[in-house]
Formats: C-alpha cells, sequence, structure tokens
C-alpha cells in the first residue's frame, strides 16, 4: 500500500473528523496538503488543501462563553489566515489578511483565541486567495454549543460543497478564469454533502446543522425521510421554527434543523435536470422511547436592540457580464469601487444602528456577508426579519439591512460568491 492509497483510506474511513477536545489547551488546526476520497469509493482520489489531514477540516466544537485558543500552524507552499466565518469576535482575530493581520507564512504559525458570544452553527475558512484555497478544500465546521443543548438523539453536520474535477478525481486547475469570474462563479461539475458519523434510527430527533462551503454555488436543498423545521439561520436561533419547504443556502449561509425521521434520509439540490443526490444517510432500527413532540425554539440570542438608524448608506453591487464593466481584474465593484479602498466606505461609531440598502445592479445573485456582526434583513414593510451574517440579492431586486455595529475595528463587506470577491466586489467600514 502506498501513502497516497494509505492517506486516502484514512480519511475515507473517517467522514468528518471527530470533534476536538473543546477543553482550555489552544485546539491545533494545520493547514496541510490533504489527498481526500470526493468521488464515490472506486473512483479517484483528489489532491486537496485541507486542516489536519481532513477536508472539510475537524468539527471544532467550543462552549458560548467561554475563551477559546486555536494554534494555526501554516504546513503549506503559500500563506494563508483563517476567518471564524460569523463569530462577533475580537477584529484582531478574524482572520483577514492585510486587514486584520500580517499573513501567515509557510511554517509559521498564529494563535487565534476570541469569546464566541453566540450558540450556533460556524465555520472557519481560509480568507487568502480564498477563492481557490476554499475550492481546494480549505474550510470545515465550528459549533459553539448550545448553554442548554435541545432535546435531540443527534446533532449531525452537513457540509456542503463543490469542485470542478477531472475524470481521475484531480480538481481542474480553472479557480480563477476570468470567464467564471465575471458569471456566476466557480461552479463545480461535482457537489456532495460530509455528514458527521451517526448511527440514525426511525423516529429518532436529529438536529442537523448544514454549512454551504461552497465558494460559489447557490444550493436549493430537499431532504427525503425527515418531518421537522428550521430552527436557525446563520447561527442564530429563529422565534419561531419555521417549515422546510424552500431551504436555500447561499455561500457561507448556514440552517440548522430539528428533524424526526420518517424513512431513508437523503439531502438533494434541486437543479433544472432534476434532482442531484448530495448525500445518504441510512437508517436501521426503531428508536420506540421518543414521543412525539413539539419542536420548540432554540434558546434566543442575545444581540444589542436596534435604535432608530443613524446613517443609511447604499451599496450598488456592479459589474459582472453583462454589467458592462471588464477594466482588467476588476470585474464587480461596490458603488463602481473596486477592492479595498484605502479609507473606509462608511466611517461608524460604535453602537450606532445603521441602515444598508445592498441593491444588486448586476445579470447575477450575489450573497453578501458583513464580518464580526450579524445584521437584520428588513422585511418589504421595514419590519425585522432574520438575523444574518450572510444575505442573498437575486439579480435586479435590492434588500435592506439594519445593523448595530458594536463590534470596534476594520470590518469586511463582501460578495461571498468568492470569484466576485477577488473580483472586487470588496470594501470595508471602521467602526470606532
Ligand atoms: Cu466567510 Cu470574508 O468570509
Ligand atoms: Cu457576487
Amino acid at each position: 500500500m502506498n501513502r497516497r492509497q494509505f492517506l486516502a483510506s484514512v480519511s475515507a474511513a473517517a467522514i468528518l473528523p471527530m470533534p476536538s477536545a473543546a477543553a482550555a489547551d489552544p485546539i491545533k488546526l494545520k493547514a496541510e496538503a490533504v489527498i481526500r476520497q470526493i468521488l464515490p469509493d472506486g473512483d479517484g482520489t483528489t489532491e486537496m488543501l485541507g486542516f489536519n489531514g481532513s477536508v472539510p477540516g475537524p468539527e471544532l466544537r467550543v462552549k458560548r462563553g467561554a475563551q477559546v485558543s486555536i494554534e494555526l500552524e501554516n504546513g503549506l507552499k503559500e500563506g494563508t489566515a483563517v476567518h471564524w466565518h460569523g463569530i462577533r469576535l475580537e477584529n484582531a482575530m478574524d482572520g483577514v489578511p492585510m486587514l486584520t493581520q500580517d499573513l501567515i507564512n509557510p511554517g509559521d504559525s498564529k494563535t487565534y483565541s476570541f469569546v464566541p458570544p453566540d450558540a450556533g452553527t460556524y465555520w472557519y475558512h481560509s480568507h487568502y486567495i480564498s477563492q481557490e484555497q476554499v475550492a481546494r478544500g480549505m474550510m470545515g465546521p465550528l459549533i459553539v454549543e448550545d448553554d442548554v443543548p435541545p432535546d435531540v438523539d443527534h446533532d449531525i453536520t452537513v457540509v456542503l460543497s463543490d469542485w470542478i474535477m477531472n475524470e481521475d478525481g484531480s480538481l481542474a486547475d480553472r479557480f480563477t478564469d476570468m470567464h467564471s469570474v465575471a458569471h456566476a462563479g466557480y461552479m463545480g461539475n461535482f457537489a456532495r454533502a460530509f455528514l458527521s458519523p451517526a448511527e440514525v434510527k426511525q423516529a429518532d430527533r436529529v438536529r442537523f446543522r448544514i454549512i454551504n462551503a461552497a465558494t460559489n454555488r447557490i444550493f436549493p436543498l430537499t431532504l427525503a425521510g425527515v418531518t421537522g423545521s428550521v430552527v436557525a439561520l446563520d447561527g442564530m436561533a429563529l422565534d419561531q421554527p419555521r417549515g422546510l419547504s424552500d431551504l436555500m443556502l447561499a455561500p457561507a449561509q448556514r440552517a440548522d434543523l430539528i428533524v424526526d425521521i420518517t424513512g431513508p434520509v437523503s439531502f438533494d439540490m434541486l437543479s433544472g435536470s432534476g434532482p442531484y443526490r448530495l448525500a445518504d444517510l441510512a437508517v436501521n432500527g426503531k428508536n420506540t422511547d421518543r414521543k412525539p413532540d413539539q419542536i420548540v425554539p432554540l434558546a434566543a440570542p442575545d444581540l444589542p436592540v436596534p435604535g432608530d438608524h443613524t446613517q443609511h448608506l447604499t451599496l450598488t453591487m456592479m459589474g459582472g457580464a453583462m454589467g458592462g464593466r471588464h477594466d482588467g481584474t476588476n470585474i464587480w465593484s461596490f458603488n463602481d469601487v473596486s477592492d479595498l479602498p484605502d479609507t473606509p466606505f462608511a466611517e461608524i461609531k460604535r453602537g450606532e444602528t445603521v441602515r444598508i440598502t445592498l441593491a444588486n445592479d448586476t445579470a447575477f445573485p450575489h450573497g453578501i456577508h458583513l464580518h464580526g456582526h450579524h445584521f437584520y434583513e428588513l422585511t418589504a414593510d421595514g419590519s425585522l426579519g432574520d438575523l444574518r451574517d450572510t444575505t442573498l440579492v437575486a439579480a435586479g431586486e435590492s434588500r435592506d439591512v439594519l445593523c448595530v455595529f458594536d463590534n470596534p475595528g476594520r470590518w469586511l463587506i463582501h460578495c461571498h460568491m468568492l470569484s466576485h470577491a477577488i473580483g472586487g466586489m470588496r470594501t470595508w467600514v471602521q467602526v470606532a
């Protein structure tokens, strides 16, 4: 058995690696080359970049309100930095090279420490040449455990991604080709969901934490073999659990579900050519102890309450194919400004409530992410909708969001279709 086969069988056995011990000691994460069985068993293996020998990286489980230290070692041949997506953390720990930290060079390490204030489903990913590093595999789940977990039999993480694969299982070297950057972005020809291992029975109650870790693909999802509700979006508990229809995740978005198992479970992506199977979950035996019971909301997050807004900003997404803006690599912009300007798009006093109109003046949907905060999507009548860290705005549409900027620092706003982010759709705000 050669080394390559060995690594492949090891990683194939561990569908998602076991959670790292949530101890006070630093969690060790090593960014490194990984060989992984992405295609079905029997097909070729894939050379990727991952963490601790795995793609997705290990599931980190941490306690709400407790100090977390993560020692990141860069075992790659290039620089990197890691972003803890959705966590309202200290700016210096946000993992954005050139804005909040220096690049971590090959062989170097950096310790990220923060206190996660909100329970929920988050994730981590490379934030350097991110379209390529994330597409190569540099992402993993970050779970902030509930103070009082809901009454479920299993807590299963579901990580979605897609890749442009060659027949032999290798990743095609088309991470940043200009055609995809100017259109919907790097779009895989193969997609799947990675589930954490669990022995599930009929009538079990299960929490699924679904994370869209794809670089550009929006996943419209359906689940078979379950009945239940959506209980959280982007980590934040919903006041009222919601039906499972129209489950749609933009890149970086998460949805937490609590469901009862009615039969063999499958996850499908809806596509023009019919459903595309992302994962199956076998169901063996029957849980006779579980009594049917209502699904109750998770504990409400503790976020600052928005006041009247003191600034109303507009960010207009511009550019792309059919958008008439093609000067070199700057294909996309906000308000006609591509890439990070030297001065912030807005200066905000700490604690200010700001309304932002996100106007999509392009021919493509965009999933806009704000670092370091969650914001409310505003409904058509102006009332507070869902709390999000990433909001999907369809082509030609616009969405208003309301955010209490209570976290000081330099915070990115960018399209989480990472091809669009590298194509220029990025800016930042200063909170002081
Ligand atoms: Cu999920 Cu700026 O990142
Ligand atoms: Cu975009």
